[in-house]
């Protein structure tokens, strides 16, 4: 049954609306309570990569649920933590520069996995005795998490503002790379590259000498963007610049990595080996909560070699159970070959989108890699101005493709290029890779529906 809002004693995200309630998610579909179906577009955020129910991962799971849920990681390692670090590190990205191997230490989703990222690259630089190094660099328009530190990174307004006079300022920003809203009239694109690849050059010259310990950047911008690839040699050009300087290059692939993109780590697309990548989301597919800091061989040894010890720990750091989710996810990847069909049905979805969307009074980009896939909307297509931010019109999209029966991830704030505002609005798509046309076909015709009629109510 539909709680009323006041009916519920769940702290809900909102607590002023009720939510329907899921009973039985099977495939690509969810079940609530009353029987209602939703097709679900977006993963929830870009999580279900495998679809709902899938049997070989719930049994993966019961399997190790019957010989051992937990052990706590500062007496035992387990099973399936060596496992899928063995297996994450076999995949991960390499060149001759580097060993080619990784170690993963596991958490329990994306902002536990950004906030270890900036301790173990903070130890990172202690062991070398740069202890001068205290800040990070990362991105406008970006997304880390909702802890303090990951917001601190995060350049999104409306998760931002309320906390501001928390959040560290040890994080600074430079420009998103994005140029259908930041790329100049008359910039060549290399000139745009050149400007959104110099401005970490100077901003790390501006901090100083041994002052940045790392650059973080979502490597497919994810949801506060809609689903932005980067451009053409963008991540070589930070790489060489991190490389120059001593920073460390962490690639957030909490939403674009686990074959989202079309390959199963998004950064190997750009030909670039970073120094660390966060995962999440699709890792465990969200059959479990799993997150995970991976860490170059060469980078771990240095902590090994130096105190020893990693300064960090939670409670469920290396969980059995959800690592063994993980190993399942990974081994159907394996084994179906599904990653790489999802390069190919996101062609296909980007063709059907074109179809549907390209012509639209009301969509000015439309954008992506893979299954993971944005549409944004303007007001006016042949300035590109976005719908003003009073509207709130991405949440409108959201609700009325809720009552169409469509899961997608609608999100405002698109359009502004300072760090605060809220104008614009685009619509991310992030379907579960079992996918087949009918759904891509029944997922456009709802979500039509849905951006019409929330369009029309604001015109
Ligand atoms: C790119 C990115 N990083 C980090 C996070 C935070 O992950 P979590 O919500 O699992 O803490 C998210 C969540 O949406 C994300 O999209």
């Amino acid at each position: 049954m539909a709680q009323t809002p006041n009916s519920s004693r769940v702290f809900h995200r909102t607590l002023n609306t009720s939510f329907p309630q899921a009973t039985l998610a099977k495939g690509v579909y969810i079940t609530d309570s009353t029987g209602k179906q939703y097709l679900d577009g977006s993963g929830g955020a870009a999580v279900s990569c495998l679809g709902h129910g899938h049997p070989y991962v719930i049994d993966a799971i019961k399997q190790q649920l019957d010989h051992m849920a937990f052990a706590h990681t500062s007496f035992f390692t387990n099973t399936p933590a060596e496992e899928l670090a063995e297996k994450l590190s076999q995949e991960a990205p390499k060149n001759k520069h580097t060993s080619g191997n990784w170690r993963t230490y596991f958490v329990s989703g994306g902002s536990e996995a950004n906030e270890t990222a900036f301790k173990m690259a903070r130890q990172i630089m202690f062991e070398r005795g740069e202890t001068s190094r205290s800040h990070f660099i990362a991105r406008q328009q970006s997304y880390h998490g909702g802890t303090i530190a990951t917001m601190s990174a995060g350049g999104r307004a409306a998760s931002r503002d309320l906390y501001e006079p928390l959040l560290s300022t040890n994080f600074e920003k430079i420009m998103p790379c994005f140029p259908f809203r930041w790329q100049n009239e008359g910039e060549s694109d290399e000139a745009f590259l050149a400007r959104s690849t110099g401005e970490l050059e100077t901003m790390i010259e501006n901090l100083g000498d041994k002052r940045v310990i790392g650059f973080i950047a979502e490597t497919v911008s994810g949801a506060t963007l809609g689903a932005v690839p980067p451009v053409k040699g963008y991540f070589k050009e930070i790489r060489r610049i991190c490389d120059k300087h001593g920073v460390l290059m962490i690639m957030d692939e909490v939403m674009a990595g686990m074959g989202r993109c079309g390959k199963l780590f998004a950064i190997d697309e750009e030909g670039v080996v970073p120094d660390m990548i966060t995962l999440a989301k699709g890792l465990g597919g969200g059959y479990q909560p799993l997150g995970a800091v991976m860490v170059r061989e060469e980078l771990a040894q240095e902590i090994e070699d130096g105190s020893g010890a990693f300064v960090h720990g939670h409670t469920y750091v290396g969980h059995a159970t959800a690592c063994a989710a993980g190993v399942a996810v990974q081994r159907v990847f394996e084994e179906t070959g599904i990653i790489e069909q999802v390069a190919v049905k996101g062609d296909i979805l980007a063709g059907k989108l074109i179809e549907a969307f390209g012509d639209h009074p009301h969509v000015g980009d439309l954008r992506g890699r893979g299954f993971f896939r944005g549409i944004e909307l303007v007001k006016d297509r042949e300035t590109n101005e976005p719908f003003d931010g009073k509207h709130g019109l991405a949440m409108k999209i959201k609700k009325a493709a809720m009552d169409e029966g469509l899961i997608c991830y609608p999100m405002g704030g698109t359009a502004d290029g300072t760090v605060y505002g809220p104008n614009g609005d685009h619509v991310m798509l992030a379907p579960p890779f079992i996918y087949t046309e009918n759904h891509m076909d029944e997922l456009i015709e709802k979500l039509g529906r849905a951006i019409d009629g929330s369009i029309a109510g604001i015109l």
